[in-house]
């Protein structure tokens, strides 16, 4: 009963994570040339002050449940991810996920230190949002790759 309990707390964070994420690149980056610059500040201060409360505890349950399913189920694959696709894309996915979880540290150091401006809030957003796109596409094709 675990396997399926990690899996399906995995997947609402992961939802989130994304969703979040997405609606960020595609709907306010696209509104950011009709709104004031002032305007478009504000809204990305009292998003980001909602992240900072809400995001650190979806990525630690999504790492915890992630780790813990690889840990039931993919320690094989993973010892020797040479000899099968699934061993080589979950090593990437996890690498990937990594370096999501980078750019997340990065941003609140940025922020904490009053350094995280309009450029590099879209930079990281961009970035990310290739990370989740390749997520994805591992997460659901690992399973299906020759
Ligand atoms: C930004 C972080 C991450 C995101 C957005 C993410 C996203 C996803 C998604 C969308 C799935 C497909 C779930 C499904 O179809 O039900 C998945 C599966 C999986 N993820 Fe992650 N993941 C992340 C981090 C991790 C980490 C850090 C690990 C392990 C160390 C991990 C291990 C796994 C495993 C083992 C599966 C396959 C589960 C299965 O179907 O048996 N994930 N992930």
């Amino acid at each position: 009963m675990t396997y399926p309990v990690l899996l399906t707390i995995h997947l609402f964070c992961a939802l989130f994570f994304i969703g979040t994420v997405f609606f960020e690149v595609l709907m306010l980056e696209g509104i950011r040339k009709h709104l004031p610059r002032e305007v478009m500040r504000s809204v990305e201060i009292a998003i980001g002050s909602r992240a900072r409360k809400i995001m650190p505890w979806v990525l630690l349950a999504l790492f915890s449940a992630g780790i813990g399913m690889a840990w039931i189920r993919y320690l094989p694959v993973l010892a020797s991810p040479l000899s099968s696709h699934l061993g080589a894309m979950l090593w990437l996915k996890i690498a990937l996920a990594t370096s999501v979880f980078g750019h997340f540290i990065t941003a609140m150091t940025l922020r904490r230190r009053g350094k995280l401006h309009s450029l590099h809030f879209k930079r990281i957003h961009q970035s990310v949002f290739a990370h989740m796109v390749g997520i994805v596409l591992l997460a659901k094709w690992m399973f299906y790759a020759g």
